[in-house]
This record gives C-alpha cells, structure tokens and sequence, in this order.
C-alpha cells in the first residue's frame, strides 16, 4: 500500500504492550459477599499461610490510642477440631438447619487481649471485619463469633491470655441472601429450603 498501512500497523501491533486487565473487586461486592457463614466444604484446607495473609491486614487498621491490644493464635488442622465443640454457631436456627458434621470451619483465629474495655471491642471488631474481607478477596468465608467457651477454650489451646472472640475461617459450602426487611418485620435470620436469609435494613429505617 502506498502510505505503508500494514507495515506500520505490524510494527504498531508488535511494540504495544500486551493488554492486563486486574479485576478489582469493590469494596461493596466484598462486604454483600461477606456474610456469616456456617457451613464450610472441609475438603478446602486452610493453612497456617492463608491465615497470617488474613492477619497480615490488621497491621493497617486503626487502634484506639493506637495501643495495638489484640494477640492471635492460629488454629489450623487438627487442632480445628479441639475448637468446634466450644464455639456456637447459628444459635438463633432451629436444630435441622445447624451446619452438621463435616460442615465445620476448616480453622479459627481466636482473638485474645489483657486488656478489657470500650476501645479493645471497637478495635476487635475494626480487625474483624478487616480479616473477614480479606478472606472473602481469597474466595474464602467465615463467621465472627461470640458464643464461646472462654474458660475451655483457654484451657484448650493454653492460650497465654484471656480469648475475647474467635473468628471461623473456611470455604464456604452454603448460599446466604440478603433481604430488604420491612418496617416491623423481624431481624432474625432464617433458613428456608436449605438457604439462609439475613434481613437488612434499609437506609431509610436507619436514619433519625
Ligand atoms: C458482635 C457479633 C457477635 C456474633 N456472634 C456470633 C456467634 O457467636 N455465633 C454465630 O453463629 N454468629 C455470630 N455472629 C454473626 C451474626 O449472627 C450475623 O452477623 C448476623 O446474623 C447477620 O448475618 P450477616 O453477618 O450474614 O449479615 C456475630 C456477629 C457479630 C457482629
């Protein structure tokens, strides 16, 4: 061709760079995807590795004071199981829709501090959700918990500190949907069919 399209068209085609395209997911995705999950798909092993990346985002958090209260011990493998039967998950569910056998978290992290008070919870629960999202960006899942048994978890995994909450962490195996709750509709969280549903509240109800 006489403006030398297809030579020049070659050697534009050669020097561009091969195109990358990173899919970020948004911060909204991560947190409709982050919901508390109950039933894991134990064959999913969670290593000692894919927790500390977890851990690894408490380190750019905020701190009451910025006194850094809260120590974590890792449960993974084996010891997952000494865990299971001290934590209750679901309590609100009738007894046919608790995750049964085989369904329990791959592993936990059991967040623990000297300290007691209004900041170390507000920090708990900064590093919770933080930890939470961060599973949810590694495809994987969890469930933040509070109904535990200190005393036996303590005694359990001679915890040099008292445990203030553990977190499950696994792949989930179990579909949870959001809800739009109606003005006097109840909060509880239900199972219907095998899935679970959550009610939210919308913006309009939390305003005053
Ligand atoms: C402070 C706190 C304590 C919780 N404790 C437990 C618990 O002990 N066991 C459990 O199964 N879920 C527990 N959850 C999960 C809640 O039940 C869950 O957040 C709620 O049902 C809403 O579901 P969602 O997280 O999917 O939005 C806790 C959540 C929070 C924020």
């Amino acid at each position: 061709m006489a403006d030398n399209y297809l030579e020049r068209r070659e050697q534009e085609l050669r020097e561009s760079r091969p195109k990358v395209v990173r899919v970020h997911p948004s911060l909204e995705s991560l947190l409709k995807r982050n919901r508390s999950y109950r039933g894991f798909d134990a064959s999913r092993e969670v290593s000692r590795q894919d927790l500390l990346r977890l851990l690894e985002v408490t380190r750019w958090i905020g701190s009451g004071m910025n006194a850094q209260p809260l120590r974590y011990r890792l449960v993974t493998g084996a010891e997952a199981a000494l865990v299971h039967p001290l934590v209750k998950l679901g309590a609100a569910l009738p007894e046919e829709h608790l995750p049964h056998p085989g369904e329990e978290p791959s592993a936990y992290i059991v967040a623990c501090s000297e300290k007691t008070g209004r900041a170390v919870d507000i920090d708990l629960g900064i590093a919770a959700q933080s930890i939470l999202l961060k599973a949810v960006e590694m495809g994987l899942g969890g469930v933040f918990i509070l109904n535990f048994n200190p005393a036996a978890l303590s005694e359990a995994l001679s915890l040099p500190m008292p445990p203030i909450a553990v977190i499950a962490i696994g792949k989930p195996s179990e579909n949870i949907f959001l809800v739009d709750a109606r003005p006097g509709d109840s909060l509880d969280y239900y199972r219907k069919d095998g899935v679970h549903f959550v009610p939210k509240l919308p913006v309009e109800d939390i305003l005053i």
